[in-house]
């Protein structure tokens, strides 16, 4: 049996492998080649790997958007186990939060910007119940993707804190054919907007030549990519910053520095992120 959907079931496996590692892929479902690649990664990190679905009221600002977030747990279960997983653990609401549940945690400083701002209470419940995950699940190892580079660097601060024996692994955005990352929001996207989102990749791609090409200012990046991306009329920049890669703070220079960005295109917003060297 590879799908598990209660705690207890799940405490009696992993008392059962208590001598293997295992490598954690925590994930609300609506799996796609994203999360197929960081199964298959967690593959090589550890004897054992485990899949969480679990879609988490918690860090949904928009009730509806948690009612409306899709669901399909068989599909999800059947792309995890052909992708690597020896597990998949898919608990109920109740299991994950009893009704005595008190242990709301509050995240880092890193989490105040960015997503942070944008979406009140977000980093709060992703915190909460990846630190709760983790609590179940015991993994040695914990996987994310680094399309999703703020919330990797705040479960980064919890986990140092609450669980310092977890090691947090990243892994490359992984992108389709024509760049722009993969995520379970480009369903939303219609024809024409899926084409029009297109200018994200494009203007990260400009950002990543004129860096390659020595230009390490901060400004004329941003203003470049700014640019680019306001030729797209229909693309709403929420912020487009360069940070340092760790403390998530502004650069005025471009060096181990991070590009973070966030639009909203026809109502779906997107993210992305570069890494300038
Ligand atoms: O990145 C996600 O899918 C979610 O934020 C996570 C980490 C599974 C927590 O619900």
């Amino acid at each position: 049996m590879t799908l598990i959907h209660s705690t207890s079931e799940f405490d009696a496996w992993r008392k059962n492998v208590a001598n293997q590692t295992v490598a954690f892929v925590p994930t609300m479902g609506a799996l796609h080649r994203g999360h197929h690649s960081l199964i298959a990664q967690a593959a090589k990190e550890c004897d054992l790997v485990v899949v969480s679905i679990f879609v988490n009221a918690l860090q949904f600002g928009d009730a509806n958007d948690y009612i409306k977030y899709p669901r399909d747990e068989q599909s999800d279960y059947q792309a995890s186990v052909s992708t690597g997983a020896n597990i998949v653990f898919a608990p109920q609401q109740q299991d994950v939060f009893p009704a005595d549940f008190d242990c709301y945690l509050t995240p880092s400083s890193l989490a105040n910007d960015f997503e942070g701002k944008h979406r009140p209470g977000h980093f709060a419940g992703v915190v909460t119940v990846v630190h709760r995950l983790f609590e179940i699940v015991q993994p040695d190892v914990a996987i994310f993707g680094t399309k999703d580079y703020q919330q990797v660097a705040v479960i980064r601060d919890m986990c140092g804190e609450l669980h310092p024996t977890i090691r947090i692994v990243s892994f490359e955005t992984v992108r389709d054919s024509d760049g722009l990352a993969l995520s379970s929001r480009n369903a939303r996207l219609n024809t024409a907007s899926r084409l029009q989102a297109q200018i994200i990749p494009r203007a990260l791609q400009a950002i990543a030549n004129l860096h390659a090409q020595g230009q390490n200012h901060s400004h004329v990046l941003i203003n470049e990519a700014l640019k680019i991306l306001g030729s797209e009329p229909s693309m709403h920049v929420e912020y487009l910053e360069i940070v340092q890669k760790d403390t998530l703070e502004p650069v005025d220079e471009a060096r181990n520095a991070v590009l973070l960005f966030a639009g909203v295109l026809d109502g779906v917003r997107l993210i992305d992120n570069l890494f300038l060297q």
